[in-house]
Order: structure tokens, then C-alpha cells, then sequence
């Protein structure tokens, strides 16, 4: 059985005084609702200079702490980057990797993400990796391809154990902001392919892997992608920044 994940990508976003609020709401929804929510793992990934602050708040709640992108090198001249040594200084659980604005705004290939996915695991840290194509992709038939090597990359580079510890979460690119869903169908036809590469590999891993679903997830749409046999949850834009939205998304993965 997998227990269902909601992550919370801040993408950047927010204020200390923003943040505060948030957090706040988050904290307290989720705290005055303890039972129902036992059945979901709440993540949220701040922009990296708050981590502190999130960290100090979710200290009182399950909540776990994640950041959007990180390093794989160990340390030194790399201007503008955080090293995983520096993540484990503030109880960070998990991190975004080889998000699509990363792949298209800041070139990372998929033997980088894969990198990074590597780092991640063997410093303690949980990648949520991410996959998805292009509306072009899509159009032109090749989805599952698509995912299928972004996919592969990170199996040849970390091999098929690694999956046991990580979180996937297929992001189309054409959803991601545009307020487009994919249909549930269209999903879970993605995660399916997903769970029959890893499975080809290794059945029970791939029983295992949380597969999570992100673009335009919001309140009213969730319940029913989360309902999809081979969705787990979400990895949530837009909506993780309201209260009321991303816990009603939180109860909907709780009850699928
Ligand atoms: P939206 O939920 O705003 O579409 O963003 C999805 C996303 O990119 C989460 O990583």
C-alpha cells in the first residue's frame, strides 16, 4: 500500500510575512484534523532562503521540509548553488529535482537530473523527480517516450534500487501553470507506463514508487485524479500557496 504525498512547490514565491501566514494556516488545518490526515504525507518546498523559517514552523506538525533544486556537486566554485551538506543543516527531507523549468529555463539534461537524483540519495535526502512533455511532444505521439527516457536516464545512472527511495512525479508541461489539467484518463495512462518501466525492472519497487501528479492540481480537480489507480498524490503549483486550496487538496489525497 502506498500512503498518498502532497507537495507544495512554492516555486518563487512569498515573503517572510507571506510565509508566516501560510504556514500558520497549514500548521493549524492540518493539526485540527490530525485523524483524517494520518493517511497523507504533506510536503512543502519553500524558495531555499526561507527554509528556516518553514523549519521552525512545521516543528509543532508532520509536515515535511523540501527545497526546488540543489546541487550535485559536493562544494566549491559554483556560484549561486546549495550543496546538500548545506540542506542537512536545516532538516531538509526532500528535493524537487529536474522540475520542467529547470529542464527548459536553465538547460539541465537528464544525465544531470539523474546526477542530482544520485547526490540526493546518497546524502539521505528524497528526490521527487520529475518527468513530463511538451504539448509538441504530445501532439506528435511521443508522451510516453518522452517520459520513458527521462525515466531511463536516472535508472542507468542510479539503477533500479534507487526508486525505492525516491518519489516520481509526472508533470506535463502543458498543464504546469496554464490551468489545463490532464484529464485523469490521460494521467493515469503516464503513471501506468511509469510503474510498467520500473516494473520491467523490479515488480516490487515498482509497486512501491509514489508517482505523483502535477499541473493545475487545485481543489475541485484533485479527488478525482487522486482516485486514478496509479496516481499517489500531488505535486501542486499555484494552489500550494493558499491555505484553503492546498488543504482541501491534502484531504483529497487522505480519502482516495
Ligand atoms: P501548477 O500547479 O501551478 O500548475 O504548477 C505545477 C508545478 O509545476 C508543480 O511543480
Amino acid at each position: 500500500m502506498r500512503k498518498s504525498l502532497v507537495a507544495g512547490n512554492w516555486k518563487m514565491n512569498g515573503n517572510k510575512s507571506s510565509i508566516n501566514s501560510l504556514m500558520d494556516g497549514l500548521v493549524n488545518g492540518l493539526n485540527s484534523n490530525v485523524e483524517a490526515m494520518g493517511s497523507v504525507d504533506v510536503l512543502v518546498c519553500p524558495p531555499a532562503v526561507y527554509l528556516q523559517q518553514v523549519a521552525d514552523k512545521v516543528s509543532t506538525s508532520s509536515i515535511k521540509v523540501g527545497v526546488q533544486n540543489v546541487s550535485e556537486y559536493e562544494s566549491g566554485a559554483y556560484t549561486g548553488e546549495l550543496s546538500l551538506a548545506m540542506l542537512a543543516d536545516f532538516n531538509c527531507d526532500y528535493v524537487i529535482v529536474g522540475h520542467s523549468e529547470r529542464r527548459s529555463l536553465f538547460g539541465e539534461t537528464d544525465a544531470q537530473v539523474a546526477e542530482k537524483c544520485q547526490a540526493a540519495l546518497e546524502a539521505g535526502v528524497i528526490p521527487v523527480l520529475c518527468v513530463g512533455e511538451t504539448l509538441e511532444q504530445r501532439d506528435s505521439g511521443q508522451a510516453l517516450a518522452v517520459v520513458e527516457a527521462q525515466i531511463d536516464a536516472v535508472l542507468k545512472c542510479c539503477g533500479i534500487a534507487s526508486f525505492s527511495k525516491l518519489v516520481v512525479a509526472y508533470e506535463p508541461v502543458w498543464a504546469i501553470g496554464t490551468g489545463r489539467t490532464a484529464t485523469p484518463e490521460q494521467a493515469q495512462e503516464v503513471h501506468g507506463a511509469i510503474r510498467a518501466v520500473l516494473a520491467a525492472a523490479d515488480a516490487e519497487v515498482s509497486a512501491s514508487v509514489r508517482i505523483l501528479y502535477g499541473g493545475s492540481v487545485n481543489a475541485v480537480n484533485a479527488a478525482e485524479l487522486f482516485s486514478q489507480p496509479d496516481i499517489d498524490g500531488g505535486l501542486v503549483g499555484g494552489a500550494s500557496l493558499k491555505v484553503d486550496d492546498f488543504l482541501a487538496i491534502c484531504s483529497a489525497a487522505a480519502a482516495a
